[in-house]
């Protein structure tokens, strides 16, 4: 699987590069953390500086910056209206239809400042939590960056999730105001967001105020007492474009984003103003090499960690100019990015394998029908990326002169973690080397280091200023899912397997737990099986990953039928077309297989990976544990 061949960049990234050397700036910033990361703290504006770098007296709940006074919202957008930086492009966003609006980091801030009293006269305040579920248009921004600005937390939810998806995270944050929009483009068509936020609501009794942003112009259900327009809101006289940005602490809350787990509902990690900010602001000047010329495309939605961190909150903080597209990649056809890449003359790509192997799909013709000699470097992040892909988006995409920066993280991590720098060498497949401040390893069950080139559990042995530091509600969870298996060293337990190899590089393997990660987006086999369950003939479900050529992984679905029921092709479709429903498209199972018996463990857990095994026809493993 692994690729040991060496891709070396060029002497003229080398020599641009905003990282000159990795090596000793490595040492520096581990001997001396709290140093390295005050020193990146500097390169922002605050308030009032930290009276401490970081407080680990309780941990797992490290605070950083202690004592500081800022607010992510004045060093995204206020402090660059002082400076030229005022009058260049922040926004360049194009809808499917071909729609094109722009913004400049002055109309963003009056843009984010309308939103922002609108949020007030509805009665947000410092500490609330907003629901946003909208497609990618701007006001998906503005949304968030509205919220921040006022010190209400924003929880976005994707805008593929179901509606009791979206219940779930609705009444776990509490939220009583909720910003939508009557849809999105996809494919041409117009998705149905409004009709979703109403059922969603329906089932509960949170929400008072729904603010509905007009994009497609589809007939949507608004109620008097509830629904607003945004068209309307902002014409009034409370939607001033000056807006006082709040001061907050460091480590109050910035947002929450769910996150699915390998059991239980999913959870919702929460981000700060101080420690986030510093943390995706320097990996994104360090990895993706920012500098004023560029033009940077991270082509993930907004609704999942890497559009909180590398579409909205890094780029803006680096006073970058940010392209954002609405739609699919391959509408109405399969050149479409090639296309936008062209036109906007975009430097850096970031996206992901699922993406890479979709478009590879189409055959490089479509690629080479456009001069896309403006992009400089390249991105993948959300699942390993194979070989053959890394080759294909290298070659293809890249031209054999920008180097890919595969870069391994995590929701709960807020930045990146795992990853080479322009001047790394790199490998096929591998996320190569930590970032600056962080020490990684792989290690067995009783927290050894596993010999190089073996398989074993990744963990990191530090605080960095971008972690999560609770779970929503429930600070036990994360104690027990991140940090208990190696309480006494003090790691954190990410949940994903790896093999470290005689270079000191990385190599993911997967998770290690029962999420699965379909197309790079991260489901609990937990959800998928109470959503299966759910459907009224079932009795029993397990759900595992298998590999799939283009989506990393499918899901695939065992279920017991209750008794004197039989399966059939008909029962399949219906099984699978009630998981999309239920949890939203992304989790619509690959295969439906009725089964009479699951196998399971004496004390009655299912054996997933005997499933696997099974179903890859490899060595069951230790089957000890296996009921009769
Ligand atoms: O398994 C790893 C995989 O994605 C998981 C985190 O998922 P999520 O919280 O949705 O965040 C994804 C975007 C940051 C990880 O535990 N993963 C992420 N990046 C990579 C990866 N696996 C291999 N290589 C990567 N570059």
């Amino acid at each position: 699987m692994e690729d040991s061949s060496m891709y070396h960049p060029s002497e003229e990234i080398k020599n641009e590069a905003n990282v000159k050397e990795y090596e000793k700036l490595y040492k520096y910033s581990i001997e001396n953390r709290e140093k390295f990361w005050e020193e990146q703290a500097e390169e922002l504006e605050w308030f009032k500086k930290w009276d401490k770098v970081l407080d680990d007296n309780n941990k797992p709940f490290y605070k950083w910056f202690v004592g500081a006074k800022t607010n992510i919202i004045h060093n995204a957008i206020d402090r660059h209206l002082k400076t030229a930086t005022r009058n260049k492009l922040a926004v360049i966003w194009e809808g499917e239809n071909g729609d094109l609006r722009t913004f400049s980091y002055h109309a963003l801030d009056r843009e984010v400042s309308k939103m922002a009293n609108v949020l007030k006269s509805m009665g947000v305040k410092k500490g609330d939590i907003v629901t946003i579920y909208m497609p990618q248009i701007p006001e998906q921004i503005f949304a968030m960056l509205a919220c921040a600005k006022i010190g209400a937390a924003h929880s976005v939810v994707y805008g593929g999730f179901s509606a009791e998806a979206l219940l779930e995270r609705i009444r776990d944050a509490q939220s009583r105001v909720v910003v939508t929009a009557d849809g999105g483009f996809r494919r041409g068509k117009p998705t149905p967001l409004k009709s979703i936020i109403n059922e969603a609501i329906e089932m509960c009794s949170v929400v008072d105020v729904v603010i509905t942003v007009k994009r497609t112009g589809e007939e949507v259900f608004m109620r008097n007492d509830r629904d607003y327009w945004y068209h309307d809101l902002v014409n009034l006289p409370i939607a001033s474009p000056k807006c006082e940005t709040e001061v907050m602490n460091s480590d109050d809350m910035l947002f929450l984003l769910y996150t699915s787990g390998s059991t239980g509902k999913p959870k919702g990690l929460v981000h700060t103003h101080g420690g986030y900010s510093v943390y995706t602001s320097t990996t994104h000047r360090m990895v993706f090499d920012v500098k004023p010329y560029d033009r940077w495309w991270c082509a993930a939605d907004p609704g999942w960690i890497t559009g909180h961190s590398y579409i909205v909150y890094a780029p803006l903080i680096n006073g970058s100019t940010m392209f954002m597209y609405e739609g699919a990649p391959n509408h109405p056809y399969p050149d479409r990015w090639w296309k936008m890449v062209e036109k906007y003359g975009i430097t850096i790509l970031y996206t992901s394998p699922t993406a890479v192997r979709g478009l590879m799909r189409y055959g490089e013709s479509w690629v080479n029908r456009h001069d896309i000699s403006s992009l400089r470097l390249l991105g993948s992040v959300g699942e390993p990326i194979n070989p053959e892909a890394w080759k294909w988006y290298y070659r293809v995409v890249g031209k054999e002169k920008c180097p890919i920066m595969d870069t391994w993280w995590q929701t709960e991590t807020g930045g990146l973690m795992l990853t080479p720098l322009p001047i790394t060498p790199l490998k096929p497949g591998s996320a190569t080397r930590p970032f600056f401040g962080n020490e990684f390893a792989v290690v067995d069950e009783n927290a050894q280091e596993v010999k190089s080139g073996e398989k074993g559990s990744l963990v990191i042995k530090n605080p960095w200023p971008g972690m999560a530091v609770t779970i929503h509600n429930d600070e036990d969870r994360f104690v027990e899912t991140y940090w208990k298996k190696y309480e006494k060293q003090g790691w954190y337990h990410p949940g994903d397997a790896a093999r470290k190899d005689e270079d000191g590089y990385y190599w993911i393997i997967g998770r290690t737990d029962d999420v699965i990660k379909v197309s790079g987006y991260r489901l609990g086999t937990a959800e998928i099986e109470s959503a299966l369950v759910s459907f009224d003939d079932i009795a029993e479900a397990a759900a595992i990953a298998l590999p799939h050529e283009l989506k990393g992984n499918a899901i695939h679905v065992y279920a017991i039928l209750k008794a004197g029921l039989s399966g059939s092709r008909e029962l399949e479709v219906k099984v699978k077309n009630h998981v999309a429903e239920v949890m939203g498209p992304i989790a619509k199972p690959e295969s439906v297989t009725f089964v009479d018996k699951l196998p399971k463990t004496r004390s009655g857990k299912i054996m997933r990976r005997v499933l696997k095994a099974r179903a890859l026809g490899e060595d069951e493993g230790d089957l000890s544990t296996l009921e009769e």
